[in-house]
C-alpha cells in the first residue's frame, strides 16, 4: 500500500456568508450544505482520487453521517476496512465559508475521540503495509504518539499538526515532513514565530527554527503563494498556480495527501511538493472538500506554478 492516512472523518455542514458574525451577533447564511469532510477521510479520498493505493483507519458511527463517509471513500476508490463503526456519531464540523473562499470551521469530534492507540495496534497489518502514513489532530494525541511508535522502519510519516497542538520530541522527530500552515507554524513556534513575512527570506527563518523542534524535513504551506520545503540540506520555495478560489475548505488536506503519495512512490520532497501545490490549486477552485478533489488527469490541465 502506498498512504495509509490515521485520522478523523466528519460530516461538513457548510454555510456560506457574506460575513462571519461577531460575537453576539446573527446573520442568514446560504442553504445549508452536507458534504464528506474531516481531515483524515479528506486525505484518503484526495489520495485515492489520484490514483494511490490508500487505506484510512478512521471511527465513525452507524449513523447516517458514518455511511456518507464510507460511500464518499469507496468511491474513491480507498479501503475502507479499517473504517471503525461504533454507537458514538460521527464526528460533525460546523463550517461558514466567506465570498473570498475563506473558511471558519469548528469541529465536534464524536467518533474520532475514541480513536484509541489500541486501534493503532489492532491495525498492525495495515500499518506493516504502509509506505507512508499521514496523519492529522483532529483524534487523539495518545494515538498519534502510538502510531509514532509504532511505525515500521522503513514507513515515512506525514504529519499535518491541525488543529495545533503541543507534540511531544518523539512525534515531532518521526516526522518527515512535518507540514503547517501559517497558524501551525506560529503555534509551534509561540512568540517567537512572528508573522509571516511577504518575502521568502522570513518563511525560511521560520522553516529553520521548525527544524530545530526535530522533524527530519518540514513543509510550510502560504496558500495562494505556495510553500515552502525545508531540510537540513536546505530550503526551496514551491510557487502555487494562480487559481480563482471559490471553497479552500480540505485544499491544505489535498496538497498534504498528494505530497503523501508522491512520497511514497520514492520522489524527493520538492518534486512531490511541485506537484502538491497544483493539486490543491485545484481544490481551491471548487465547492466542498472531498467533492473538490481532482484526478490525476485533472491535475495535468493545471499551469505549472
Ligand atoms: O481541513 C478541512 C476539514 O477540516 C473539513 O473537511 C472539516 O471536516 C475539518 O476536519
Ligand atoms: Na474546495
Amino acid at each position: 500500500m502506498e498512504v495509509l492516512v490515521v485520522g478523523s472523518a466528519n460530516a461538513d455542514l457548510v454555510v456560506g456568508v457574506e460575513r462571519r458574525p461577531g460575537a453576539g451577533e446573527t446573520v442568514l447564511g446560504t442553504d445549508l450544505a452536507v458534504h464528506p469532510g474531516g481531515k483524515g477521510a479528506n486525505q484518503a479520498v484526495a489520495a485515492a482520487r489520484l490514483g494511490a493505493v490508500t487505506a484510512l483507519l478512521a471511527r465513525v458511527g452507524d449513523d447516517a453521517h458514518g455511511a456518507l463517509l464510507r460511500e464518499s471513500l469507496r468511491e474513491a476508490g480507498a479501503d475502507t476496512d479499517g473504517v471503525l463503526g461504533g454507537p458514538t456519531p460521527t464526528g460533525v464540523a460546523l463550517i461558514t465559508v466567506d465570498p473570498s473562499g475563506d473558511n471558519s470551521i469548528v469541529v465536534a469530534p464524536g467518533a474520532n475521540a475514541r480513536l484509541a492507540p489500541d486501534d493503532v495496534v489492532a491495525a498492525r497489518a495495515l500499518l506493516s503495509r504502509a509506505a507512508v502514513v499521514s496523519t492529522q489532530l483532529e483524534i487523539p494525541l495518545e494515538t498519534v504518539v502510538e502510531l509514532a511508535r509504532r511505525l515500521p522502519p522503513e514507513c515515512r510519516l506525514v504529519l499535518n499538526p491541525s488543529p495545533p497542538a503541543a507534540l511531544p520530541p518523539e512525534v515531532l522527530r518521526a516526522c518527515d515532513p512535518l507540514v503547517v500552515n501559517e497558524h501551525e507554524a506560529r503555534f509551534l513556534l509561540g512568540a517567537s514565530g512572528g508573522r509571516a513575512g511577504s518575502g521568502s527570506v522570513e518563511e525560511a527563518a521560520w522553516a529553520a527554527a521548525l527544524l530545530e523542534l526535530g522533524p527530519r524535513s518540514v513543509v510550510v504551506t502560504l496558500g495562494a503563494r505556495g510553500a515552502l520545503v525545508a531540510s537540513r540540506e536546505g530550503s526551496e520555495w514551491v510557487p502555487s498556480p494562480a487559481v480563482r478560489a471559490v471553497d479552500t475548505t480540505g485544499a491544505g488536506d489535498a496538497f498534504t495527501a498528494a505530497l503523501a503519495w508522491r512520497l511514497a512512490r520514492g520522489e524527493e520532497l520538492v518534486t512531490a511538493a511541485r506537484f502538491a501545490v497544483r493539486v490543491g490549486a485545484v481544490a481551491v477552485t471548487r465547492e466542498g472538500a472531498q467533492r473538490s478533489f481532482p484526478t490525476f488527469d485533472e491535475v495535468g490541465g493545471v499551469a505549472k506554478g
